[in-house]
């Protein structure tokens, strides 16, 4: 009976996933913040603009870990396109990266929300009606692998929901999502995510 041969082979296998989980999911925030140095030259000045096209680098302080560390990843892979993020992520090894990851999001001070936005706030929070499921009622996600929103730079919200929209950066359930949005839909949605108490920039 090859089942019962290989049940306490599965058993073991489980046993062992359970007792590697926890080393696993660590990273050092004390690591993390010497790793950061580097990257705060960009993330750590508000206000700092990708050149082109321009947008305001995205806040990182209280982004949850686990959709940092996805992020990162992504980058490294590639599967995420941006060739400065993409380099500075090359040498990044596993542990750098969630020692980063768990740096950025020990921050647990919200931010008040951006000032006026250029986007209908009001009609930003209507649409925001269907990505509430995954991205919390205020834009504070409650999975930790879906990026919070709220407080996010408004245009860097535009410029994410675009790319989407148009394919270049891939994600599953987000090209679902964005497929039937206007501009007009973008903007609004970025206004109303951008004016939420949340994300910080790190100084
Ligand atoms: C030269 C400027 C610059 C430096 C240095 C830099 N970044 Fe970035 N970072 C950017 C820009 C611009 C983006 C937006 C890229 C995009 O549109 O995908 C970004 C995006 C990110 C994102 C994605 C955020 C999100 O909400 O999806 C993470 C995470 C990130 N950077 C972390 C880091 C870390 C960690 C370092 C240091 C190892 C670093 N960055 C260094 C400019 C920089
Ligand atoms: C079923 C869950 C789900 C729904 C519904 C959803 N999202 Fe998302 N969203 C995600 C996931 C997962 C990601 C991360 C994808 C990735 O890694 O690129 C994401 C990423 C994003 C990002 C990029 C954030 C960043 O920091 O780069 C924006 C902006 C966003 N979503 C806005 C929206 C808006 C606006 C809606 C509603 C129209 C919506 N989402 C609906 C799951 C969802």
């Amino acid at each position: 009976m090859p089942i019962l041969r290989t049940l306490p082979i599965i058993f073991c296998l489980f046993i062992a996933g359970l007792v590697s989980m926890p080393a696993q999911a660590a990273g050092d925030v004390e690591r993390g913040s010497v790793l950061a140095t580097v990257c705060l030259g960009c993330h750590g000045i508000a206000g700092y603009r990708n050149a082109y096209p321009t947008y305001r680098v995205p806040k990182l302080g209280g982004q949850h870990e686990d959709y940092l560390v996805i992020s990162l990843s992504g980058y490294k892979s590639q599967s995420r396109p941006h060739q400065t993020m993409q380099a500075q992520t090359a040498d990044l090894s596993e542990q750098n990266i969630m020692d980063l990851a768990a740096y950025f999001s020990a921050q647990q001070e919200l931010s008040s929300g951006n000032p006026k936005t250029g986007g209908q706030i009001g009609r930003g929070k209507e649409k925001a009606a269907i990505c509430t499921a995954c991205h919390g009622a205020n834009g504070v996600s409650a999975m930790p692998n879906w990026p919070t929103l709220a407080g996010q730079h408004e245009d860097y919200l535009q410029q994410a929901l675009t790319q989407y929209k148009l394919g270049s950066r891939k994600d599953p359930v987000m090209a679902g999502q964005v497929m039937n949005l206007s501009e007009e839909d973008i903007k609004d949605l970025a206004a109303y995510y951008a004016a939420q108490p949340g994300l910080v920039s790190l100084h």
